[in-house]
């Protein structure tokens, strides 16, 4: 039958070489992939996945109520003080019965910031932001423990230039 010719089962030269390529591309991720995860530190240590290993001792909390530097401006500023047995549900919010404006005259503790009265549209509220209600969400208390993966951050302030009001 004319002009029914079946089509034609062998592949043409400019599909060999995208297949050979998918190939080369596979390969090479495959053998990237093996570098990579061999490199990673492994954070959950060295017991198997499916295996239970001793628990670590639970670490010391520096709670000796020096606010700490912030590692840059914006960083959330760690806790300085036990916050061990402090209610933080929907309920009760021990956080805030210090650190809330109206307690603080009492309390001495530093008021939550005027970001925690923002909503994330940028608008003002009268009481704290349903979205910096969990305060742990974000602060969190610090234990001097060895880091887990080595760090070279650098202040800015190390980095070399000349700081205002310095002369
Ligand atoms: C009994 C009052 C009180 C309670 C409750 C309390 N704090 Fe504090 N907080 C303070 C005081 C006072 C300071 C100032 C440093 C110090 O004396 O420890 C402080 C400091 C901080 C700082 C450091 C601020 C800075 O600028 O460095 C953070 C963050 C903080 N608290 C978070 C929390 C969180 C989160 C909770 C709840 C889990 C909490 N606090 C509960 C009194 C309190
Ligand atoms: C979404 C993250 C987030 C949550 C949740 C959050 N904070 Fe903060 N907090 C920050 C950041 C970021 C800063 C530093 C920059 C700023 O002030 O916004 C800060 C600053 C602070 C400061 C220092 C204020 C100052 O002027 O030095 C205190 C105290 C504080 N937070 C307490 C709390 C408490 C108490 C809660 C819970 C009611 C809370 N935060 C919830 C992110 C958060």
């Amino acid at each position: 039958m004319r002009g029914q010719d079946s089509p034609r089962r062998h592949l043409r030269r400019p599909e060999w070489v995208a297949v050979a390529a998918c190939v080369v591309i596979f390969v090479a991720t495959t053998a990237i992939g093996q570098v990579v995860t061999q490199k990673v530190p492994q954070l959950e240590g060295p017991t198997p996945a499916m295996e239970t290993g001793a628990a670590a001792m639970l670490p010391k909390w520096v709670v000796d109520d020096q606010r700490k530097m912030r590692a840059y401006p914006d960083q959330p500023p760690i806790i300085p003080h036990s916050i061990e047995g402090y209610e933080l549900s929907v309920n009760a919010n021990r956080c805030l019965s210090c650190h809330k404006r109206e307690f603080t005259q009492d309390s001495g503790a530093p008021m939550i910031s005027v970001t925690h009265y923002m909503t994330r549209d940028g608008q003002m509220i009268a009481d704290v932001s349903p979205r910096r209600y969990f305060c742990t969400a974000c602060h969190v208390p610090q234990a001097d423990t060895q880091p887990l993966v080595h760090s070279t951050f650098k202040d800015m302030s190390e980095l070399g230039f000349k700081p205002a009001g310095s002369e």
